[in-house]
């Protein structure tokens, strides 16, 4: 069976669209929309959405190795994201951790991955991108320094090239993940880390540690020196700053 391009104009969420037809996706099914009207970031924030300004994407996989062979897709993400950029001329596109695409140090690009499923058994994700495109229009709502194509490339930009690459890729590096795990992903995370051997915050909840970043280690843990060595740190619920 031949997966699914679902193409919506407008949509509450394109993770939310699949979420609710969970039981009748296949591996690589995709929804794409032109706006949202509840974009979902990370840590419950909202990801503001307007008409064609961005890439409003999500794809359906379901591991077989449940929860515990899911660790660094997120990572495995970013760096399809970040090939599909290069591969479209963007070069200088970096990673912050745990899944944000970074230019000239403010955000280009995000990641919400989903699961559903129970510990033991199968797990279903969906992997939802939003990539700023030409996005002057609702931006003053975004609350935090943001960068677009249109803006890294005054000439024009392709958008139907860069949608068609970043679904190749993530497809690509999808099916890889679940065979290979991180581990073919580490060079080229490191490469583009944003973060390394800088001095970084990491906020856990209402708490704050600091420290210098060393990159990741192979289960996709971030890693913070700090007086007493280096520690680990991994969860969903981790953001980051710059000192
Ligand atoms: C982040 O907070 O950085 C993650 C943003 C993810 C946004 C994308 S847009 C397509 C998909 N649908 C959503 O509601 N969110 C993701």
């Amino acid at each position: 069976t031949p997966t699914q391009l679902t193409l919506l104009n407008v949509v509450d969420s394109t993770n939310q669209y699949l979420k609710e037809r969970i039981g009748s996706l296949l591996n690589g099914d995709v929804c794409l929309a032109e706006a949202q009207t509840a974009g979902r970031g990370r840590r419950g924030r909202t990801w503001v959405s307007p008409y064609g300004a961005s890439l409003y994407l999500s794809q359906f996989w379901q591991f077989a190795g449940g929860y515990q062979s899911i660790g660094g897709l997120s990572l495995a993400v970013g760096v399809a994201i970040t090939q599909a950029l290069e591969t479209a001329g963007y070069q200088d596109v970096q990673l912050k951790w745990p899944n944000d695409i970074y230019a000239q140090g403010k955000k280009l690009a995000g990641v919400l991955i989903e699961v559903e499923g129970q510990m033991g058994s199968a797990c279903d994700c969906i992997i939802g991108v939003g990539l700023n495109m030409a996005l002057d229009m609702g931006s003053e709502r975004i609350d935090q320094p943001w960068i677009d194509l249109a803006t890294l490339n005054p000439d024009g930009f392709d958008r139907n090239r860069v949608s068609a690459l970043l679904l190749d890729e993530l497809t690509r590096c999808t099916e890889l993940f679940s065979q290979a795990g991180l581990e073919p992903f580490l060079e080229q995370w490191r490469n583009r880390d944003v973060y390394r051997d800088k001095p970084i915050s990491l906020i856990i909840g209402n708490k704050s540690v600091q420290g210098i970043c060393k990159g990741i280690d192979k289960t996709g843990a971030l890693l913070l020196e700090q007086q007493d060595g280096i520690q680990a740190y991994s969860g969903g619920e981790i953001s980051v700053r710059a000192n």
